[in-house]
């Protein structure tokens, strides 16, 4: 009973809008009722097909919220004139990831035209990614517009750095409003996926800048297979090689248990847990994968909350991958 009337408070307090934004679950009740149907769908078919579908299309939104706020700006291809978001260095994202995007934009189109924002389907999407891993569903807030502006030259410096200690880490995260402990949640995400070599590369042969020294935080039996996959003097960014080697496309909590080890994969894995301040959350997150799975939603829609465009802002995208041409009648002749 005081339980029911918890969640009837809840809803109500959701109804009304009280400390949210003007995102809400139900924004395209009418407009597009089966929008979250139609993208799982699309993710689902396109992660059928290969296996690298889950992990880049949950990192594509992390990149996407990062940089110019969740707009999709991360989709938009280089032209002559502009080289896009997603040509910086930082963003070696597979293309996979934007063809899942352009097939759900596809599926969503076919049913409701010029109505969902390129936006919000990331979101979606990089929620089914983490349901079709095997991690928690949520339910996703939606009204996203999409963004005007896409540029490589404003990515330095906002996306994390793969050797950042914490308080770098925390500062990175402080800049789009997300807190130390939504940083620790959100690097969980490391569960899934790959890092190519030339990310870690210094733990190994460099240390600290020291010729021949490793990084004395790395698991002792973990380095030498690190340092296979990883050969001493290659250039370039090299083999990818899985954060989780056990399950690399099962989302659990075991990021967290392989920090306890010294198997985290980066500098910015491992520092979660030498790091004390860091540690104790570490350390929860291990020892109950609902406790994680429950903190995960929550800071998945803090971060899919960073600077959102509502309203008449920006646009809704009739192409992922470009920006609508401006309308012909503003044109003079
Ligand atoms: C905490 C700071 C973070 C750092 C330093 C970081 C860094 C990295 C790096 C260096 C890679 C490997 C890229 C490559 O070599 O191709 C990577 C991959 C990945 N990141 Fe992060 N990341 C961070 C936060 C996040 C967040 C917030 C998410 C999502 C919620 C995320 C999800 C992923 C996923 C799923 C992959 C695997 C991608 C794949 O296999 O294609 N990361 N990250
Ligand atoms: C989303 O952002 C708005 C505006 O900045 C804020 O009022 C709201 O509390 C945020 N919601 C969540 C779930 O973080
Ligand atoms: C929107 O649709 C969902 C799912 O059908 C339903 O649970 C919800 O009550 C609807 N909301 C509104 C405002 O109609
Ligand atoms: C993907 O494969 C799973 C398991 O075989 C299946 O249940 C699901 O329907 C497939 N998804 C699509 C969209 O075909
Ligand atoms: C690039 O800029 C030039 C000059 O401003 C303009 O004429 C041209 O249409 C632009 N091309 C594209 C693809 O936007
Ligand atoms: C992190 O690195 C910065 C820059 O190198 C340094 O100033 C800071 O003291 C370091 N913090 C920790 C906790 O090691
Ligand atoms: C962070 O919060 C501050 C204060 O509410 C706000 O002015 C700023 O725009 C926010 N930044 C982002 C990236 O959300
Ligand atoms: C680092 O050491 C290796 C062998 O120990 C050597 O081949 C290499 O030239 C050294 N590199 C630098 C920059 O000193
Ligand atoms: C290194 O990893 C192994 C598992 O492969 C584990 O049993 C061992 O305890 C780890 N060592 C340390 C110091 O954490
Ligand atoms: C954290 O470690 C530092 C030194 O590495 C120590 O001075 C400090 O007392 C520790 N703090 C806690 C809360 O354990
Ligand atoms: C704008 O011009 C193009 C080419 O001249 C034409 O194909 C298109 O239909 C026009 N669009 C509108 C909205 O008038």
């Amino acid at each position: 009973m005081r339980c029911s009337l918890l969640l009837l408070f809840l809803s109500l307090l959701s109804l009304s809008g009280l400390g949210s934004s003007q995102l809400s679950v139900d924004f395209y009740n009418r407009t597009c009722p089966d929008v979250d149907k139609l993208v799982h769908s699309a993710v689902s078919a396109m992660a059928n097909q290969s296996n690298v579908v889950t992990p880049s299309t949950l990192r594509l939104l992390a990149h996407d919220c990062f940089v110019e706020g969740c707009d999709a700006s991360i989709l938009i291809t280089s032209t002559t004139n502009n080289t896009a978001e997603r040509d910086a260095t930082e963003n070696n994202i597979p293309q996979q990831a934007f063809d899942t995007i352009i097939q759900a934009k596809k599926a969503v189109e076919a049913a409701c035209p010029g109505v969902v924002s390129c936006a919000d389907i990331v979101v979606m999407a990089a929620r089914d990614a983490v349901v079709l891993a095997g991690g928690p569903h949520w339910e996703v807030t939606k009204g996203r517009r999409d963004g005007l502006i896409s540029q490589a030259s404003r990515v330095p410096g906002r996306l994390p750095g793969a050797d950042f200690n914490v308080s770098e880490l925390i500062e990175n995260f402080a800049a789009v409003n997300l807190t130390a402990d939504d940083m620790v949640i959100l690097s969980g995400a490391h569960t899934l996926g790959f890092s190519h070599c030339n990310q870690f590369r210094s733990r190994l042969y460099s240390f600290d800048g020291v010729n021949g020294s490793s990084d004395p935080s790395v698991n002792a039996s973990y380095i030498g297979s690190l340092k296979v996959s990883c050969p001493p003097g290659e250039t370039g960014p090299g083999k990818f090689t899985p954060f989780d080697v056990s399950s690399p496309f099962v989302f659990d909590n075991s990021y967290y248990k392989n920090l306890q080890i010294g198997r985290g994969l980066l500098f910015a894995d491992q520092v979660l847990f030498t790091d004390n301040t860091t540690r104790p959350l570490v350390n929860e997150m291990a020892d109950s994968q609902d406790d994680f799975f429950a903190a995960f939603v929550q800071a998945m829609t803090k971060m899919s909350n960073i600077s959102v465009k509502t309203g008449s802002d920006g646009e809704i995208r009739q192409s992922c991958s470009s920006f609508n041409a401006p309308p012909n009648s503003t044109t003079p002749t």
